[in-house]
């Protein structure tokens, strides 16, 4: 059997060299953590979306003492979005954390859940979703669509009905 490679593309680089826009985005979900709410965790997600149309959404963890009642910040953005913007496209969606509890080395990387949601969306929308992962040191890795995150994702059309 002859190998077909699938390759997957990521981007890794620091905060200094994104373009203007990415850089604003980065920004934002480091304001966005501020409304995080993580007392039982202590980690502290901001994340912000780009839509098509310009403007900015941002997304912080909403923890609950029954804990898988609360929902990540990239979930809580995106759902914004489908609620609020439902025929705008989302560009480009940034994801930081700040943590005094635990000592964060790397970028923060969306949960499975949040690449499943994100990845429906990019879907829905015909149209590539740029990620870019941020950590607290600035070095920030980027992908161009949310495929790359989630290979060979469930999809819709395998409920298909005959
Ligand atoms: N969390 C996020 O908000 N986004 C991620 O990408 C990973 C994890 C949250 C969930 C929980 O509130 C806390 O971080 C610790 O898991």
């Amino acid at each position: 059997m002859k190998d077909k490679k699938i390759e997957l593309n990521f981007i890794s680089a620091h905060f200094s060299e994104l373009e203007a826009e990415d850089k604003a985005l980065v920004v934002n979900a480091k304001n966005a953590f501020k409304t995080a709410y993580a007392p039982y965790s202590g980690f502290l997600v901001g994340s912000s979306i780009l839509l098509e149309n310009g403007e900015m959404v941002n997304g912080s963890n909403q923890e609950n003492v029954a804990y898988p009642s609360g929902l990540c910040a990239e979930r809580v953005a995106m759902f914004y979005v489908g609620a609020q913007y439902p025929d705008i496209r989302i560009k480009t969606i940034a994801v930081t954390v700040f943590s005094e509890n635990f000592e964060v080395t790397d970028v923060i990387s969306p949960c499975g859940a949040c690449r499943q949601v994100m990845a429906e969306y990019e879907d829905k929308q015909k149209q590539s979703i740029k990620v870019i992962l941020h950590s607290p040191s600035d070095q920030v890795l980027i992908a161009n669509n949310v495929t790359d995150l989630l290979p060979f994702m469930f999809k819709s059309p395998h409920l298909k009905k005959h």
